[in-house]
């Protein structure tokens, strides 16, 4: 069924793109990097991949990126750092939705102007899926959350038509996909990331220093979640960096010190979820390596909402 899938989707592409110019927005995602091998199959040189490295990016994660991308596929991959751009953008913004669409806003411009480097391009290629559609409005569904993904796109870019391959699938569907077209586990079974990255998970401005901090403990969280072998199980975990200060003893003086919280949660399909009740053990791990490990640290909390009401990311 899967590999009838992945056959019948590249040659959907094939047929709809013929020999005409792509460019893919690939986040290195499960849904952006499916869709970018899907693609890559379908026309091969035809196709561009266009990286933009946040610098709101998970643990090395723009270095996996390019490595499959560039190295073992072979594809056209052009690796934007736009990290200081980014920040310029977000400095003194602390509205989770302005947050969103500035971010948003940059990524086009960044196309934009890459579009423009490599020359005429007829169509830009995105790994939406369907929840992302859902959440983002329909003419049924209030908006919820200004999806840079889908949202905005369409009306200030000069390409002819938007291809989202992925568009009508649910996550596993496009895990199996990704399975079908035999690419490495560690992408396939990769957590959803939100596209503004780490910057919906710092309350409050984004700054270079919180973004240091927040990448350390959230990679704490993410090794020992998958040293538990909870991995497969648990849909998402990270660490988010709360707005408050708590004090706390550090070289046995009293500092005033980030509060960090873990969110684990268990989901279907991100419409709702449920909180994990991650093993004690496992928590008091996470809660001491971040402490010791991150010194602008001084306390660990743990998020035990479910979705409906609280949504996965905080902001
Ligand atoms: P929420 O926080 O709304 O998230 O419960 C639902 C799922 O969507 C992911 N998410 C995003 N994915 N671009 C994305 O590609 C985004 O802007 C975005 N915001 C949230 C979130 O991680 C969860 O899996």
């Amino acid at each position: 069924m899967v590999i009838q899938l992945a056959e019948s989707k590249i040659a959907e592409m094939k047929e709809k793109i013929g020999d005409k110019k792509v460019l893919l927005a690939l986040s290195g995602g499960v849904d952006s990097s499916v869709s970018g091998v899907l693609l890559h199959k379908a026309i091969g040189a035809n196709l561009t991949c266009v990286f933009v490295d946040t610098g709101l990016m998970r643990y090395k994660e723009g270095d996996h990126v390019e490595e499959l991308f560039a190295r073992q596929y072979g594809a056209n991959f052009i690796r934007i750092n736009a990290k200081d751009r980014f920040l310029a953008k977000l400095k003194g913004i602390t509205d989770p939705e302005e947050k969103r669409k500035v971010i948003g806003e940059e990524f086009v411009r960044i196309f934009e102007e890459e579009a423009k480097k490599i020359g005429h391009v007829d169509y830009f290629a995105q790994g939406t899926i369907y929840p992302d559609v859902l959440e983002s409005g329909t003419e049924t569904s209030e908006l919820i959350k200004s999806h840079h993904n889908v949202g905005g796109l369409p009306d200030v870019v000069d390409f002819e038509e938007i291809i989202e391959p992925l568009r009508e699938l649910f996550k596993e569907d496009v895990r199996a996909l990704g399975d079908s077209l035999g690419m490495p586990q560690n992408i396939v079974y990769r957590q959803p990331f939100p596209g503004p990255g780490l910057a919906v998970r710092i309350l409050g401005e984004v700054t270079d220093e919180k973004i240091e901090i927040l990448r350390k403990a959230d990679h704490i969280v993410t090794t020992e979640i998958e040293n538990a072998d909870m991995g497969k199980t648990v849909w998402q975990y990270f660490a988010i960096l709360t707005n408050s200060l708590a004090v706390g003893i550090v070289d046995d003086k009293r500092t005033y010190g980030n509060v960090i919280a873990v969110r684990v949660v268990g989901s279907e399909n991100a419409i709702t979820a449920t909180w994990t009740k991650v093993p004690y053990h496992v928590l008091d791990i996470i809660s001491k390596r971040i402490t010791t490990e991150i010194r602008e640290v001084t306390r660990v909390v743990c998020d035990i909402t479910n979705k409906p009401p609280g949504t996965i990311e905080w902001e």
